[in-house]
């Protein structure tokens, strides 16, 4: 399977930098006048696509909302261009200005008390005094915020509850409906949703990705442990990321009418996330082959185990919301 990496034009994209970047300059400065114009626009990130909108506009961030079905009080991420645009938006302490400087542009995003309120509205942060906020690497991503000249919100441009797209057809067929424009990147390198650091009183991990738990503690120490309230860590519902079929999880050995998702030497079939066992891959793939598998009307979606370390930890976190396990 995996015909979102094998798709006409995966050579093409291959010596491009980010998976490639298909959509011409004109698209990208028809899709920053549609943001600007309220609208909303699927817009592909190394990690996930993300259907974005202008952070500062409450009805635009209405609309993202709407299209998603996602409940009101789980704040969305504000996209920057660059480490300047986000010291406009948040306070930035020592912790956030090395581990900016570490991982931006790239898949990490950082939760941070908020300076100007007005850049990403009260209902982009769904009320709190904090911001989320990443700079995206993807060349089109990049190009988008620049020419919008501003924050972008973009949550996964999945309807809520669905696995994130990672490829240009499955983010049409999620939210396509609702944007005004639409930017092909291809298939998205990483196919992760960024990790989620809180930096407010202590460091905390609130969503695992892949800037690994060990990457961030190499630049800033450990992480806390301590369960961070509920209101301080929204969107941890416990159905996410969830294929329409059960899921479970740790099979060595599926039963008649199951599709599995394999992993490494031992795994067979269509949905081998990753034959040489390598976790890179594995994310990449696994939302694509959720969805694939999914689409052949399984009696469930059986999933190998998935070791723990590094990447593991953010794959397994997606694997046991998928099945329902999380709350
Ligand atoms: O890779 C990504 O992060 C993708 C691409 C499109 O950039 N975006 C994404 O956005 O995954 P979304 O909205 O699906 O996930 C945002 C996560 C949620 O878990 C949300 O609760 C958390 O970030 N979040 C946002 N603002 C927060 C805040 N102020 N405090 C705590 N968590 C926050
Ligand atoms: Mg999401």
């Amino acid at each position: 399977m995996g015909e979102q990496r094998s798709d006409p034009g995966e050579g093409e994209r291959a010596h491009r930098p980010e998976g490639g970047s298909r959509a011409l300059a004109a698209d990208v400065a028809q899709a920053a006048r549609a943001i600007r114009d309220g609208g909303l626009v699927l817009m592909p990130t190394e990690t996930v696509y993300g259907l974005a909108a202008d952070a500062g506009n409450a009805r635009a961030v209405a609309a993202v909302y709407e299209a998603k079905g996602r409940p009101s009080f789980n704040p969305l991420i504000a996209h920057v261009a660059d480490v300047a645009m986000a010291r406009r938006i948040a306070r930035f302490d020592a912790r956030a200005e090395a581990l900016a400087q570490a991982f931006w542009p790239g898949p990490l995003t950082l939760v941070l008390p908020v300076a100007d309120e007005r850049a990403v509205c009260d209902l982009a942060r769904a009320g709190l005094d904090t911001v989320a906020l990443r700079a995206p690497r993807h060349p089109l991503a990049h190009a988008l915020i620049v020419a919008v000249g501003g924050p972008v919100v973009a949550p996964s441009a999945n309807r809520s509850g669905r696995p994130s797209p990672t490829t240009f057809a499955d983010a049409l067929e999620e939210t396509g409906a609702a944007a005004a424009a639409a930017l092909d990147g291809g298939a998205c390198r990483i196919g992760l949703e960024s990790t989620v650091v809180a930096l407010l009183d202590q460091a905390r991990l609130l969503r695992p990705g892949a800037v690994t738990r060990e990457q961030i503690e190499a630049v800033i120490g450990p992480l806390s442990e301590a369960e961070a309230d509920a209101k301080r860590s929204p969107g941890r519902l416990a159905r996410h990321y969830a294929p329409n079929a059960p899921v479970r999880l740790g099979v060595t050995e599926p039963v008649a009418g199951e599709a599995w998702l394999s992993f490494g030497p031992a795994g067979s079939g269509p949905f081998n996330l990753s034959p040489t066992g390598d976790l890179a891959e594995a994310a990449a793939n696994l939302f694509a082959y959720l969805r694939a598998a999914d689409r052949t009307n399984p009696m469930g979606i059986a999933v190998a185990p998935i070791p723990d370390g590094g990447l593991g930890e953010a794959i397994n976190d997606r694997l046991k919301r998928a099945a329902g396990f999380v709350g």
